[in-house]
């Protein structure tokens, strides 16, 4: 199913509206790596000492309990809640633009595993698309609900039909591929290593299906969640790779983000070599 939303509505559904910036100044133009006129805030936020103790309650497992203190105490969570974005991963992908300029007017933008929408959201902002300027087409197998000025899409990205959906939604090969996918986790490290290398990978194919020379691709990774070979592969298909765990990554998550750019293009007999 595709949806496509009306226009930007202030604070509305879909629309963080007017975002300050994380320190109460305008959006972007406060804060280290702020890009002032683009709409979001990508600044780093300190960590708060803790002050919502969450006491523990019958039927709430430990783990949850330090999942609510922590989500409670987390200055992202609540500076995601002000300015209306749908996650705090929202944060991760300004500062990943801001450290290295991925997010510009008129792209062409595809998001791999964008529920609840708050990268969406982020590159809507960024690229202008609630202004009519570039497109983002924003795809996962949960429900998203609608966000102005992207193409939102109920779809496994799995789905064989998925590249070719998309494209045709953009009107044109991508610019950017990002993914944020991460796979259901069993708690069984190594079914869980399988299916975040199997995603990784889907991911890298994925955006060398559907990009136009020159594009890029920001990839969530997890720790071993790269072989060398995936990764020599990423170095064959694009002209320069770089890492980055941004600050609103959590420092005791395993993610870290490849930021590729410079795409080379699918040779002309469609057989990439990578
Ligand atoms: C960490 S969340 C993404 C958060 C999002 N970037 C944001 O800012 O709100 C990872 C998403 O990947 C999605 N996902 C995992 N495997 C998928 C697949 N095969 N096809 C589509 N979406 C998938 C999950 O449903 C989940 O919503």
């Amino acid at each position: 199913m595709t949806r496509r939303s009306g226009p930007s509505r202030p604070g509305g559904p879909g629309g963080p509206g007017r975002p300050r910036g994380p320190r109460g100044g305008k959006a972007g133009s406060t804060g280290k790596g702020g890009k002032g006129t683009k709409g979001a805030s990508g600044g780093a936020l300190r960590a708060r000492p803790a002050t919502e103790r969450v006491r523990t309650a019958a039927g709430r497992s430990n783990a949850s309990t330090r999942w609510l203190a922590r989500q409670l105490n987390d200055p992202y969570v609540a500076e995601a809640r002000r300015l209306g974005y749908r996650s705090r991963a929202a944060f991760k992908l300004a500062q990943l633009d801001d450290r290295f300029a991925l997010l510009r007017p008129g792209l062409a933008v595809v998001d791999l595993g964008a529920a609840p929408g708050g990268w969406t959201q982020i590159a809507v902002a960024r690229i202008g698309a609630d202004r009519r300027r570039g497109r983002v087409v924003a795809i996962d197998r949960l429900a998203i609900d609608p966000i102005a000025g992207a193409e939102v899409v109920h779809l496994d990205f799995l789905d064989p039909t998925a590249p070719e959906r998309l494209t045709a939604l953009l009107g044109r090969p991508a610019d950017l591929v990002l993914s944020d996918l991460s796979p259901d986790t069993t708690g069984h490290a190594a079914t869980d290593h399988l299916r975040i290398l199997a995603l990784a990978e889907a991911a890298f194919d994925f955006a060398c299906g559907v990009l136009a020379p020159g594009g890029g691709f920001v990839c969530k990774l997890f720790q071993g969640g790269a072989t060398p070979d995936l990764l020599a592969g990423v170095r064959r298909a694009f002209a320069k790779v770089r890492h980055a765990k941004p600050p609103a990554s959590r420092a005791e998550s395993a993610e870290t983000y490849l930021v590729a750019t410079g795409f080379r293009g699918r040779p002309a007999d469609e057989d990439p070599p990578w």
